[in-house]
């Protein structure tokens, strides 16, 4: 399960995204915004986080103008791992390396096949499980404590 949401900055590509996960057959949570309407990005993020957080979904998906304050915000959350990616080489290296368990992207950064191709490796591509790979991961999971 996915879980996905947006400010009003990432509201048009929220629906590209949407359109891919339901073209690709994967489950989602949709925990909005579901307008255009001007909304705070933190109170979505958070949602997202939330969720990944608690394990209801396994992981998350926040799109804002720039992907970054949405990035900060989910960052907050113990547990999460979040990564602004606007590129294919960042979206497979962050889980690879990273096991970054969120992806944020910046609508006003990124076009919708770009978005589509760096969702589509966060998805896919699993972590590395390599021993210096586990050890940071761990060094930043000992952040939470
Ligand atoms: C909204 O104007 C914009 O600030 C927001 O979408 C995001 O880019 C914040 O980081």
């Amino acid at each position: 399960m996915i879980a996905i949401g947006c400010d009003h900055g990432g509201f048009n590509l929220k629906k590209e995204i949407i359109d891919f996960l339901e073209e690709n057959n994967y489950e989602y949570k949709d925990f909005g915004t579901y307008s255009d309407e001007a909304c705070d990005y933190p109170v979505y993020a958070g949602k997202v986080a939330q969720a990944v957080q608690k394990g209801e979904c396994e992981k998350g998906i926040i799109i804002c103008g720039t992907g970054i304050g949405v990035s900060m915000t989910a960052n907050k959350y113990k547990g999460i791992r979040a990564a602004l990616c606007g590129d294919c080489f960042s979206a497979r290296a962050c889980r690879e390396h990273n096991d970054a368990n969120i992806l944020t992207m910046g609508e006003r950064v990124i076009g919708p096949g770009l978005a589509r191709e760096i969702t589509k490796i966060f998805l896919e591509t699993p972590f590395s499980n390599v021993d210096r790979h586990i050890r940071r991961v761990n060094m930043m999971k000992a952040l939470d404590e």
